[in-house]
């Protein structure tokens, strides 16, 4: 094992778009599997996505109306939901984000045109047609095959707007609001596994202090009546990034009774800087190094949580959240600022895998995630283009992760050597393991090193395996990406660098890569 520094000079590295500073080498580093200490079980919610009313995120990415020429089932467009059933999709939060306190759910039942035209306030002052409402959200996760994750609007509504829409989509019985719901074609109640009780309080959600969102919570939650037909776990809204203080209020004011979980939110700016984020493409190796860095800080952040939730929740009722992660860079330039659009490279398929492989050090608590978004909308897994449709390296990570839902984990020792760029430190890689519910051991590795591959050596322990095979997805470049309608450039092929003897696994992993094995 050995510690890499590299150190360029700043006025290189800002010329040098997307290309290597340094020649490659290998790096070599040990770990060991302790697969006679099973973890708690990777909930496979951890791998949920977020869809807003935001650009194209819905309208053109995921409804087209039943007249469109684009191929559609009801609306929704096939091509996207093939994609996304193969990922396994377990849960879609909806319809916000930001969008969702400004939200009110009559809007959009009834025919289609008679629902009312709104503005989109936080997305470009966008038209909403309210075309895709809760009946379409619903035919939308039901054909994907996912739960449903309902985001009530408390910014701007009342508790009696959250009791009527939850009566309205969950009531079994004869009350006029299930009437209603069986008269707009739905007769069998909807599911409605996990509702949230608002979203970023703290900001567009309303600018409330914590202790002002933790009394309205309180009422909110109370005419929320969890029971048999609303068997929902609630969650609250929880802090942004390290502010402990928000999640400190939240969970000694509303208690580990009235909520299930508490949520997180944060997102990766490769500048740290909401004014001027970076690009998505044409970047160079030190905007790498910083973004992940900027997204590793997430495991601190997590940890901080955590320990603040133990304090007032010792029992671990209460789950963390993180419903929205993601990188977030400048728009592309010629799009609309308030659509969020943004490419998606191999940089992000990578830094996808690095914040799956954090999840799952905490399965106790991080019972729930959701990529912020699922098309179109920052770091999407799908982008359209018309009829066009392309799978981004995010989607290619979250496939190639598929078998860590609802798998046991696995404590993975290891220690990462470092990389070093600009007076930034990242790990070369982090990796995580599990044994899944096909009864085989998973490890999936991160190899965030742009330069240099990996030579990774496991100590299996007791575990007995007698081969290993995998994918690997990877790419010449750092901005390698796929776009509608253009030869994708990052694809997950076959690996082959793996080899088990006695109990020893040797893995050889490219750089800038994200492997996934499985040992047979
Ligand atoms: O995902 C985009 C926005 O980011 C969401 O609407 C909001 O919750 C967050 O600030």
């Amino acid at each position: 094992m050995f510690a890499k520094t590299l150190l360029a000079a700043a006025s290189v590295a800002a010329v040098m778009l997307a290309a290597p500073l340094a020649s490659a080498e290998t790096v070599k580093a040990a770990g060991t599997l302790k697969s006679d200490q099973p973890g708690a079980v990777i909930n496979k919610y951890v791998y949920g996505q977020f869809s807003e009313h935001l650009g194209a995120g819905i309208y053109g990415g995921t409804w087209v109306g039943e007249d469109s020429p684009i191929p559609n089932t009801r609306g929704i467009r096939n091509d996207v939901v093939a994609a996304l059933k193969d990922l396994h999709v377990p849960l879609i939060r909806w319809p916000g984000g930001c969008f969702a306190d400004e939200y009110h759910w009559r809007d959009g039942i009834g025919p289609r045109d008679k629902r009312p035209s709104r503005k989109n306030n936080w997305w470009g002052g966008s038209p909403e047609s309210n075309h895709f409402g809760t009946h379409e959200f619903f035919d939308f996760a039901e054909q994907v095959g996912a739960d449903a994750y309902v985001s009530i609007n408390v910014g701007s509504s009342n508790p009696t707007e959250m009791r009527e829409w939850i009566e309205y989509m969950t009531s079994p019985g004869d009350d006029t609001l299930a009437q209603e719901r069986r008269s707009n074609g739905r007769d069998k109640p909807y599911k409605v596994p996990v509702i949230g009780i608002g979203n970023e309080t703290w900001g567009c959600g309303g600018a409330m202090t914590p202790e002002y969102y933790s009394s309205e919570y309180r009422r909110f939650q109370e005419f929320y009546h969890k029971g048999a037909d609303n068997s929902g776990a609630r969650i609250a809204v929880g802090p942004s990034g390290d502010d402990t203080n928000w999640t400190e209020v939240i969970m000694k004011n509303i208690g580990n009774r009235r909520m299930d979980g508490i949520s997180l939110h944060y997102y990766t700016l490769p500048t740290g800087n909401w004014d001027k984020k970076g690009p998505s493409i044409n970047f160079d190796q030190q905007a790498w190094v910083d973004t992940f860095d900027r997204t590793l800080r997430l495991d601190g952040y997590i940890q901080k949580h955590i320990a603040v939730m133990d304090k007032y929740d010792p029992e671990k009722r209460v789950a963390l959240y993180v419903d929205e992660w993601g990188t977030w860079y400048d728009v592309e330039p010629g799009t609309n600022p308030g659509h969020l659009y943004q490419l998606n490279t191999l940089r992000d398929g990578v830094l996808a895998a690095a914040n799956f492989n954090v999840f799952h050090k905490y399965p106790e608590r991080v019972q729930m995630t959701a990529i912020a978004q699922t098309i179109n909308v920052l770091q999407a897994v799908i982008l359209t283009d018309g009829d066009k449709m392309a799978m981004t390296p995010t989607y290619h990570a979250f496939k190639m992760y598929v078998p860590f839902q609802d798998a046991t984990m696995i404590p993975l020792d290891i220690t990462a050597p470092g990389f070093t760029l600009g007076g930034k430190t990242i790990p070369s890689f982090n990796a995580s393991a599990a044994k899944a519910k096909d009864g085989h051991v998973y490890i999936g590795i991160a190899n965030m090193n742009p330069v240099d591959g990996l030579n990774l050596t496991i100590d299996l322990g007791a575990l007995k395996a007698k081969g290993v095979s995998g994918q690997v997805l990877t790419a010449p470049k750092m901005d390698s990406l796929n776009r509608p309608g253009a030869k994708p450039e990052v694809v997950p092929v076959d690996y082959k660098g793996g080899k088990v003897k006695g109990s020893t696994l040797t893995l050889d992993i490219p750089s800038k890569s994200v492997v996934v094995v499985r040992l047979d």
